[in-house]
């Protein structure tokens, strides 16, 4: 709090309070910045440039009104009318759903009537239009949902969506659940059920549970296992795998224990190995779901099943379609070409090569007569396939560095996820380790004094002592706070750290400046304290000698980068026999080759020329 920045010890994120919420609680920008706002009482003033995208969300924003008044008008049917108490609640409790679990859930009861919603609705003055649209009303002005339990459904903020409605007795001629129609704020394919309910436990747990039905949510969270989502009914797609994967790498699908639902589930998740996700699966016994299983054996013996019985998807793949195909030789030899596509799909050449070195142990257990070079070839056949097909498509490549800048730190995921830590070594970056320390001494000591009679601060030596190369900054952080000090400067602002920790603009800059307050800079407080380390030379004199030897690498390396440029144009010049051009390249090319000799008896490093 001092600092106003906060730090995660386990997974490295930094980052100021904005750059919290958008990370622990799953915010987008625009979201964190209304939670602290209203938090704090602060009014904030929205100016709107794009009408369009205004206007989307205005609609967007109706729609969730309106669906949220229906959540409430289910809820005090349910709690607050008779009929609610004896039917609706009693629904409930038989199910075993408590009463603080079932408001978790904003669960209800539609009225049997047929258009007491409507009605009310209408009389509260909502829109007519937005009723029928959201599927709530008929196109008759009666309302959809009759005599049913309610299951809201909630999208990852907590704004509901959509409804599910479960019928309350056994009709073989009516649906057990009907839903609402797809509008712009509830795609099917996009949304996940209990998401927003299980977010921050997925996170905790590094661990998604996905199940198939409203219920297997509810009672699972309801017994503690909280990180649990249903993709309702259908298989996964990409869409809601990739919500998944904001949180966590890793899913746990735990199947309702009857074959054919296993099976027809079981060609939807290549999709999830595609996205690099790792996949377990767990079969409950004998026509069990998670709901009823748990309710049969107990919350301990649940947990125990799913620990003992969860399989990684590739064998549990593998076993599945060993046991249907028995002894057939035509099945045989076609489910070891399916599990090979699967193995194929996954992006990670490591985990690729661990599979099939399992997979040749399984299958010679399974009197397969296959080679491990065999199962490799083959696998790595269907890999190149799956790039060329890929290529087609003409996917587009995102760099890993966009150096355009996002005021939306979550708009873009494939951006993000690439660069949560903007002060992690990578090795791409030539001259990145000082290039990130020369950022670290500006964005830590900058304004501080490096010669006191001369009141030279330390970004101004820093930066007068690299001008000559600045330019030839790589990593796209490190070289923004390099120039921006040098703005800085030349508007007579001194180089702050507040000023990187909460840059206006660079959600990097601001988690690098954070992390890099709390990692190797932080005796500096001992020493400010009069807390010497026996071990280390005070920091401030220490980080000097750094900074130097710091400039000098660095410089070192960037002139042997110029040079190796310069030597080849001069050589092409020549070549082309622009010799005026070439002489002055020469010049240059001896001045570089002087600056490196000097550079080099500074740094010890012997030239052998
Ligand atoms: P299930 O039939 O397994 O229902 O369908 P359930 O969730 O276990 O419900 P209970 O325990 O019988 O009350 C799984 C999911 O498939 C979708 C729903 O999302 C359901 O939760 N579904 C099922 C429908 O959308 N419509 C249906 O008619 C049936
Ligand atoms: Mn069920």
């Amino acid at each position: 709090p001092v600092k106003n920045i906060y730090k995660c010890f386990g997974c490295g994120k930094a980052g100021d309070p904005l750059q919290f919420l958008i990370d622990y609680e799953n915010l987008n920008f625009d979201e964190s910045l209304r939670y602290l706002a209203k938090k704090y009482h602060i009014e904030i003033e929205e100016t709107f440039v794009d009408k369009e995208h205004f206007e989307e969300k205005q609609k967007a924003e109706s729609l969730y009104l309106v669906n949220e008044y229906a959540k409430n008008f289910y809820s005090d049917c349910l709690f607050e009318t008779e009929r609610g108490r004896t039917i609706g609640l009693s629904y409930f409790k038989q199910r075993g759903f408590r009463e603080d679990t079932i408001r978790k859930f904003g669960l209800g009861l539609a009225p049997a009537d047929k258009d007491a919603f409507t009605k009310s609705a209408l009389k509260d003055r909502y829109d007519a239009e937005i009723l029928k649209k959201l599927g709530l009303t008929s196109s008759y002005n009666s309302d959809f949902f009759r005599d049913r339990a309610m299951f809201p459904i909630f999208n990852l903020t907590g704004k509901i969506i959509a409804f599910g409605g479960r019928i309350l007795q056994k009709d073989p001629k009516a649906p057990k659940y009907i839903n609402s129609p797809e509008t712009e704020v509830y795609l099917k394919s996009k949304s996940l059920y209990g998401i927003f309910q299980a977010k921050k436990a997925i996170q905790q747990a590094d661990e998604c549970i996905l199940v198939e039905g409203y219920t297997d949510v509810i009672s699972l969270h309801q017994a503690g296992i909280e990180n649990v989502v249903s993709s309702s009914g259908t298989s996964l797609t990409s869409d809601q795998i990739r919500i998944i994967r904001r949180f966590t790498p890793n899913i746990k699908i735990i199947y309702d224990g009857d074959a054919p639902g296993v099976k027809a589930a079981l060609r939807g998740l290549d999709l999830a190995l595609e996205e690099d996700m790792n996949l377990k699966v767990v079969l409950l016994p004998n026509a069990q779901d998670p709901d009823s299983y748990m309710r049969q054996v107990g919350i301990s013996a649940f947990k125990e099943f799913t620990a003992k019985e969860s399989k990684d998807f590739i064998f549990f793949k593998l076993h599945f379609l060993l046991q249907e195909a028995g002894t057939d030789p035509t099945k045989r030899s076609q489910l070891v070409k399916e599990v090979f596509a699967s193995v194929a799909k996954i992006p990670d050449v490591g985990k690729r090569s661990f599979f099939s070195t399992e997979l040749f142990n399984v299958l010679r257990n399974q009197g397969y007569n296959l080679s491990e070079t065999i199962i490799q070839g083959e696998i790595n056949k269907l890999v190149n396939k799956n790039i060329a097909n890929k290529q087609k498509g003409d996917v587009p490549v995102l760099t890993p560095f966009d150096e355009n800048e996002s005021n939306q730190p979550n708009d873009n995921e494939a951006i993000k996820n690439q660069k949560t830590d903007g002060g992690h070594p990578d090795s791409s970056y030539g001259e990145e380790a000082q290039e990130k320390h020369i950022a670290e001494i500006l964005v830590n000591f900058g304004s501080e004094l490096f010669d006191k009679e001369l009141q030279i601060s330390v970004a101004r030596y820093i930066l007068d002592n690299i001008e000559d190369v600045v330019q030839y900054f790589d990593h796209p952080v490190y070289k923004k706070i390099v120039f921006e000090s040098i703005e800085l400067l030349e508007r007579g602002v001194p180089v702050e750290t507040n000023y990187f920790v909460n840059h206006p603009t660079n959600n990097d800059i601001r988690s690098f400046a954070a992390n890099s307050l709390i990692s190797d800079f932080t005796y500096a407080d001992w020493e400010r304290k009069g807390v010497y380390l026996e071990t280390q030379p005070p920091a401030p004199l220490n980080f000097l000698s750094d900074a130097r030897q710091s400039l000098y690498y660095f410089k070192y390396h960037k002139i042997l980068k110029v040079l190796k440029n310069n030597q080849e144009l001069y050589l092409r010049l020549s070549k082309e026999g622009d010799h005026v051009q070439a002489l002055l390249y020469l010049k240059i090319l001896q001045k570089l080759l002087n600056m490196k000799k000097q550079i080099a008896k500074e740094i010890n490093i012997t030239i052998l020329e």
